[in-house]
């Protein structure tokens, strides 16, 4: 549970807001700030409205270890516009590098975002978000260059308000290039990138994070949450219909296999395709609880193959020469794949196709393979040596496997060597005709075979991590 939901939690019932003593903007302040005495978990007004705060007010509350300080209910309103505004001064305050603007910005949004999803119908929470668009389109417009760094490409997490977040600034970049001419579209491109995902308000984060398979009834959850989302701004009123379809459609594939209409290319408007787009590239390429981030490159090559069918064509080709050439000016911004993360680069197994390679049926049948699920997965089959790890040592004696599904996260293999859940293996795999990939990778199941054979389904592991 992140700290400010917690916080939350602790103000749950009270008539009090807890907001980040980091937004409190110094000089007077505009609202009344109470402390929460955590003994007896009643509040005392600190101080009041008209009152100055200075920056040594603020060092001495963060010296006594306060993080957050409380509004009334009633004010939450005009914080949250303040906050809008302040983010405005803040975003041109030269003294800021590229990454602390970023990181300032970016929580202050994503705590706009998260009180949205709270309470959707709470007064202004939805327009704070809206607000926030335009105010992204204005900088936009202003310095393409500098507004492109609030954009996370890097390793961010996958809790939903900074997946909105990234899908928000990610549409209207991506609506810009493909439509410069029309600045009122780019703007609704912020705004519903920025509430896309507002109807999965009620699916439990651990349901959105979990690792692997989805039980029948989560995966109806979640399928629910673009009609719910539509139904959560329809009522809300006011919305532009733009908005209203990119929250609808994001999960909708030309080809008529999305969810949850299965509407078609013809009935999908230009901004529900650039959600689309951009929505999957930051669902695979944000870490998650039980794996690091998917470089910015492989996932690209993982959207391609759903271009035309699952994408829009022209919207992909820009999205990818967008991040391809920010990657080119800045390496920097690309996630550094450390031991630790268990990852392995796509361009060390499938730039060039190994043998038997092929994106067979298995793959084509399941939409959720290219979803927001999990990896892409690739059927092979090429052969594994393999051998145990026992105690952090790699046994002398091997055994050999085949490969017959790739993805980034792990592998799984067929072998006669009999194998069980939690044990660790060495692999060298020959995916390549010439060269081989080492990877340590833990069983997570196994499935015995008729012919005797075990098929065993593997994640690939940091060994120093995993085994000390
Ligand atoms: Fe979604
Ligand atoms: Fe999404």
């Amino acid at each position: 549970m992140s700290a400010a939901t917690a916080e939350k939690q602790a103000a749950l019932g009270s008539r009090y807001l807890p907001i980040p003593i980091e937004s409190l903007d110094e000089e007077v302040l505009t609202l009344d700030i109470y402390l929460r005495q955590a003994e007896r978990g009643q509040f005392a007004l600190y101080r009041g409205k008209g009152i100055p705060f200075s920056s040594k007010d603020h060092k001495r509350l963060v010296e006594r270890g306060v993080r957050f300080v409380y509004i009334p209910a009633e004010q939450h309103r005009e914080y949250r516009k303040a906050l809008v505004a302040r983010l405005d001064r803040l975003y041109d305050d030269p003294k800021l590098k590229h990454d602390e603007r970023a990181r300032i910005i970016r929580t202050a949004s994503t705590q706009l975002i998260e009180e949205a999803l709270s309470d959707p119908t709470a007064e202004g929470a939805i327009e704070s978000v809206t607000d926030l668009g335009d105010q992204f389109a204005n900088w936009l417009e202003k310095d393409p260059q500098k507004f492109s760094y609030l954009l996370d490409i890097s390793e961010h997490d996958f809790y939903t308000a900074t997946h909105m977040l990234n899908v928000g600034i990610g549409c209207g970049i991506l609506m810009s290039r493909l439509c410069p001419e029309e600045p009122e579209l780019v703007q609704l491109a912020f705004e519903g990138g920025l509430l896309h995902d507002i109807g999965k308000r009620d699916v439990p984060e651990a349901i959105l994070n979990k690792e692997g398979q989805l039980e029948e009834s989560e995966w109806k959850q979640i399928q629910r949450h673009p009609s719910l989302g539509y139904e959560i701004l329809s009522e809300h009123g006011g919305l532009h219909s733009v908005i209203l379809e990119m929250t609808r459609d994001h999960h909708e594939h030309l080809d008529g296999t999305g969810y949850p209409s299965g509407r078609k290319a013809d009935d999908l408007s230009l901004a529900a395709r650039v959600c689309a787009v951009v929505d999957v590239f930051d669902a695979i390429s944000a870490a998650r609880p039980y794996r690091g981030p998917t470089p910015p490159l492989d996932t690209l090559k993982i959207l391609a193959q759903g271009a035309g069918a699952q994408f829009d064509a022209d919207a992909l080709m820009a999205w990818t020469k967008y991040i391809s050439q920010s990657l080119k000016d800045d390496p920097s911004r690309a996630p550094i794949v450390s031991t630790g993360q268990p990852l392995v680069s796509l361009d060390e197994l499938l730039v060039a196709p190994p043998e038997g390679f092929s994106h067979d049926d298995d793959y084509k049948a399941d939409d959720r393979e290219i979803s927001d699920r999990e990896h892409a997965r690739h059927a092979c089959d090429f052969p594994v040596e393999a051998a145990f790890i026992v105690n952090g040592l790699k046994e002398e004696k091997t055994f050999k496997a085949q490969a017959k599904n790739l993805s980034l996260g792990g592998v799984q293999i067929q072998t006669n060597q009999r194998i069980r859940p939690g044990e660790v293996l060495f692999l060298a795999m020959s995916a390549r005709e010439g060269s081989v990939v080492d990877r340590t990778a833990r069983v997570v199941h196994v499935k015995e075979l008729a012919g005797g054979d075990y098929l065993g389904g593997l994640k690939f592991i940091a060994l120093d991590d995993e085994l000390v």
